[in-house]
């Protein structure tokens, strides 16, 4: 199919913008249940990196499925493109020269290492947001849990689908010993020597 595809050289490289924004760029993936609080952690690691100068930008299950991905569904098949979309755009993201948070349940394995793979292992930090099942429905923020057990909702991570528990993460966040704002904190210390250009 992309046989008669030749890659363009660009003048502007990914190492020229990089210089230009003092720091190097990468994608950290935050993957958890539903209700885990990736977003909520994401959110505060931005607004921290914001302060500090750094280009960022985050994308998360609810919007990306209310836009580019509104054809998908919860299926693992449908996940599976999900995550390989967002990992394509994350990619040219990083290319760009930004510092991308991504906030996605990814149940699977096979599918962050396809991640992984995309984004090359170097740009890809892993960022597990461990909240148990018991706690995440506790909290049912959006009720989805209620629902599930109510069998309106099919496929439901942790409920009628699997949610299959990082192996190695780069980072691990117990949210139940950890306020939102301490997590933040923890992620953002990690990645400093990250940011780091090269030559410094
Ligand atoms: S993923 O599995 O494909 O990575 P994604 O992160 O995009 O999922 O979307 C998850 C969000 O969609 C959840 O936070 C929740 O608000 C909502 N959602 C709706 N149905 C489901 C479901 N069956 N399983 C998980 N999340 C669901």
């Amino acid at each position: 199919m992309s046989k008669n595809i030749i890659p363009h050289s660009y003048q502007v490289s990914k190492e020229d913008r990089q210089i230009k924004n003092n720091h190097n760029s990468f994608l950290l993936w935050f993957t958890g249940l539903s209700g885990s609080g990736k977003s909520t952690i994401a959110n505060i690691v931005e607004q921290k990196l914001f302060e500090q100068g750094v280009k960022t930008y985050s994308l998360d299950g609810d919007n990306i499925r209310k836009g580019i991905n509104q054809d998908l569904s919860f299926s693992p098949e449908d996940r599976t493109e999900n995550i390989r979309r967002i990992a394509e755009i994350a990619n040219l993201m990083v290319d760009a020269g930004i510092v991308v948070l991504a906030a996605f349940v990814s149940p699977y394995k096979k599918d962050r290492d396809n991640i992984r793979s995309i984004v090359k292992d170097v740009n890809f930090v892993e960022i597990f947001i461990n909240t148990s099942l018991e706690e995440c429905e506790r909290r049912d923020v959006k009720g989805l849990y209620k629902k599930a057990r109510a069998g309106e909702i099919k496929n439901m991570t942790g409920i009628s689908a699997p949610y299959e528990v990082p192996e190695n993460p780069d980072i691990e966040i117990r949210t139940e010993e950890y306020t939102a704002e301490g997590a933040a904190n923890n992620i953002v210390q990690f990645i400093q020597e990250k940011l780091k250009l090269n030559n410094e």
